[in-house]
């Protein structure tokens, strides 16, 4: 087969990874890609913003399968795109990726299929919304319509802030487009869990568990970031809750989007709050998490190439996969200043002393090759540092081991990543 992935952060770089170790795959593109990946892929500099381009690409290609990491291309369309060209696709089609694309969207479908979900109104007109947050009262969250790289949502303690977050989106249009239309929540209290499943439009299968971190510094302090960190197993989202995940929200998401005219091709991701009256949906993503790939990915077992392809095309039916024991622990290694500013073009130390590691793979995010071949930071997140080990505190261990023979100017990393989780592997939900 030949195989192109669409992105170029961390997670393409774990899903070229494991998809380069199937037997099927004869040829494997990936674009826009980063230095890790071009050591695996050939790397064309496609617009993955224009759709046209890639499909393009595709058909010229003979590409046979196509997966895209990122959620911009799907909702805008890439997936339609490439369907239309009759080739597969993994990853929603635009009307499906709206579930991640508009909040608004997401929550009135919610609304419609009876998923649960925190109480919320839509405002299209800012006087609408601080006259509701006025009568309200704090506390609040909220969320600009669009995608706005997870900087749109806002935590409200006070009315005064609810009334800031209202004037930035609507009437200084920090987001532009994306914060024509707001939502307004309810603040939902309790412990966030996320929870991933591929699914070919009816059928569904889900992933391992896994937890991220997303705040820059250690405990949980600083700004949000895209992620800091990640391990799997996650014992918190043990199996009762897995089953009432599927049965309450999975289930109903993938019938719903399918009876609303667009049969969902791709992986769910599903942001919870495990609240006191059961899961309530935070978000959907479309797509991979990130870093929750370079732990849920090195955990597989199985070929990834025929669980994408039979999702791709619509039928899972014949599709098993397996699981290793190890458990799995990601420490993210980002530019001095991230999520803020940062300087790139520092080069990175050492990489090669892990080429060959089974128990640590070294999953690229922001790199480029410098002018004499060697590796530069070329993006915030930098590198992230995936172990496997007989237990969270093994697989732990084994990558800070990793991450302290590392190095370049001003890296920057959480000392916290899966600290205290002491479950071992053994009972996890998926064996
Ligand atoms: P979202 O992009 O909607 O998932 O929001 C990003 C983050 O904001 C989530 O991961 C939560 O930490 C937080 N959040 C969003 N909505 C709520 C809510 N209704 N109650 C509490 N926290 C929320
Ligand atoms: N780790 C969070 C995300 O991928 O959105």
């Amino acid at each position: 087969m030949k195989i192109l992935v669409i992105g170029g952060g961390g997670r393409e770089h774990a899903l070229a990874w494991k998809i380069r170790q199937s037997r099927s795959v004869e040829e494997l593109f990936c674009s826009p890609g980063n230095a890790g990946i071009a050591e695996i892929a050939d790397c064309p500099p496609l617009a993955s913003s224009d759709p046209e381009a890639v499909a393009a690409f595709v058909a010229r290609q003979g590409i046979d399968l196509t997966v895209i990491g990122p959620e911009l291309p799907l909702v805008q369309g890439i997936a339609d795109k490439i369907q239309a060209i009759g080739r597969a696709v993994f990853g929603p089609i635009a009307g499906a990726a709206q579930l991640e694309g508009s909040k608004v969207f997401s929550k009135q479908f919610m609304t419609r299929h009876g998923i649960p979900t925190g109480k919320y109104e839509v405002f299209e007109d800012a006087d609408a919304a601080l006259a509701y947050v006025q009568d309200h009262g704090a506390p609040l969250v909220v969320k600009a319509d669009g995608l706005a790289a997870g900087k749109g949502v806002f935590m409200c303690e006070t009315t005064d802030q609810a009334r800031d977050a209202i004037q930035k989106l609507m009437v200084h249009k920090a987001f532009g487009g994306a914060g024509k239309r707001i939502v307004v929540e309810e603040l939902l209290v309790g412990r966030e869990a996320s929870f991933f499943a591929i699914t070919d439009g009816s059928r569904v299968i889900p992933l391992v568990t896994c937890q991220d971190y997303k705040r820059a510094h250690d405990y949980s302090k600083g700004p949000n970031t895209g992620g800091m960190g990640s391990y799997s197993p996650a014992l918190h989202i043990d199996r009762e809750l897995t089953a009432t995940v599927l049965e309450d929200i999975v289930g109903p998401t993938i019938r719903g989007i399918a009876t609303e005219g667009y049969p969902y091709r791709g992986v769910l991701y599903v942001g919870l709050m495990l609240t006191e009256d059961g899961p309530k949906v935070l978000e959907y993503n479309c797509r991979f998490g990130d870093p929750e790939t370079q732990v849920i990915l090195p955990r597989l077992k199985s070929d990834l190439v025929p669980l994408l392809s039979a999702a791709a095309h619509g039928d899972l039916s014949s599709v098993r996969v397996e699981w290793r024991r190890e458990a799995a622990v990601c420490v993210t290694l980002a530019s001095h200043g991230y999520p803020g500013h940062y300087q790139k073009g520092k080069k990175i130390a050492d990489l090669e002393l892990y080429a060959n590691r089974s128990d640590i793979v070294l999953f690229h995010a922001g790199t480029r090759t410098g002018p004499g071949g060697d590796v530069r930071t070329a993006g915030g997140r930098v590198l992230g540092v995936t172990a496997l080990g007989k237990s969270i505190a093994d697989a732990r261990s084994r990558a800070y081991d990793a991450v302290a023979n590392l190095s370049f100017q001003g890296m920057q990393f959480r000392h916290d990543i899966a600290e205290g989780v002491d479950e071992t592997v053994g009972k996890t939900v998926e064996e």
